[in-house]
């Protein structure tokens, strides 16, 4: 299917593993010319120059710890400053650890807050208004499903999400009139370094090995697997075309079919 996407510019934050790093590429296999953004500058550079060379796309890494709000505006800006004008935010980067109550410290707590909740918000208020002035943008925000299926373990993870379901419509309602769409984008379990991370901690919270928490975690997807980085960023790459032009203010699981609510 022809997504109309080339052209396009978009940012990808958390592009240099991953579902950020997947949907980056995915961007750039549809001609979109893609600004990376992660903490760790080899690893960036190296994501980015094996996607240009693989797309023959234009692909960008910009270094910055997206907790710190200075390093942010500057991501932003250098973006704008190397791609010219920026179509399509993806919000990606997330590091929220397990854990429980008793054990999670109020830095924890901060952090996770500043990098997912606002991280994405600061991306897309300096993102949006442009988007708004020229009338077309797209903003996807990648969140997970434990915004509406909250765990005692993963209690920060769980209500940051939670925040960003509402953030998500809110924005939406927003940006519409100015035919800036903004959707939400739940994973269930997907094979990345970060889930690698979150069985290891879930497992010795549990006191069971890594192989048993990731048999728990599959055994409560109904497809009965983990999903791929690619099963994710062909979705994201379909709601930033126009095929998808009436879809806005809405949160989508892609997550096996592991979420069971109304
Ligand atoms: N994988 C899953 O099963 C799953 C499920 C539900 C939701 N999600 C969500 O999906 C998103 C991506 O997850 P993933 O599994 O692809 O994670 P990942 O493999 O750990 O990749 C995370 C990316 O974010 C970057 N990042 C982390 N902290 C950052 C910071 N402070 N500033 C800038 N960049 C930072 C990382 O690069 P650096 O470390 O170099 O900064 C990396 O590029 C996250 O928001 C996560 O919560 C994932």
């Amino acid at each position: 299917m022809e997504l109309g996407l080339r052209g396009r510019t978009a940012v990808v934050t958390g592009g240099s593993l991953g579902i950020g790093r997947a949907i980056a590429r995915k961007l750039a296999q549809e001609g979109v010319a893609v600004a990376i953004v992660a903490r760790d500058a080899s690893r960036l550079d190296a994501a980015a120059a094996e996607i240009a060379r693989e797309t023959n796309a234009r692909c960008i890494a910009i270094p910055a710890d997206l907790t710190d709000a200075a390093q942010l505006e500057a991501a932003m800006a250098a973006a704008q400053a190397g791609l010219g004008s920026i179509d399509i935010l993806v919000n990606n980067a997330g590091a929220t650890p397990m854990g429980r109550i008793g054990g999670t410290p109020d830095e924890v707590w901060m952090k996770s807050i500043n990098l997912k909740l606002m991280g994405y918000m600061r991306c897309a208020r300096i993102l949006t208004p442009p988007m708004r002035a020229r009338r077309w943008g797209r903003v996807i925000n990648i969140i997970g499903r434990s915004g509406h299926q909250p765990r005692p373990n993963y209690i920060t993870g769980s209500a940051v999400n939670a925040s960003l379901l509402s953030f998500t419509l809110a924005l939406a309602a927003e940006c519409a009139p100015d035919n800036v769409l903004v959707t939400g984008v739940n994973p269930g379990p997907i094979a990345t370094p970060r889930w690698d991370t979150v069985v290891a901690q879930g497992a010795a919270d549990m006191g069971r090995s890594a192989e048993a928490e990731n048999a728990a975690a599959v055994a409560s997807v109904a497809l009965g697997r983990v999903g791929t980085p690619e099963e994710c960023s062909g979705l994201v790459a379909f709601l930033c075309s126009d095929r998808a032009g009436f879809i806005t203010g809405t949160n989508i699981d892609i997550d096996g079919g592991g979420t069971r609510c109304i």
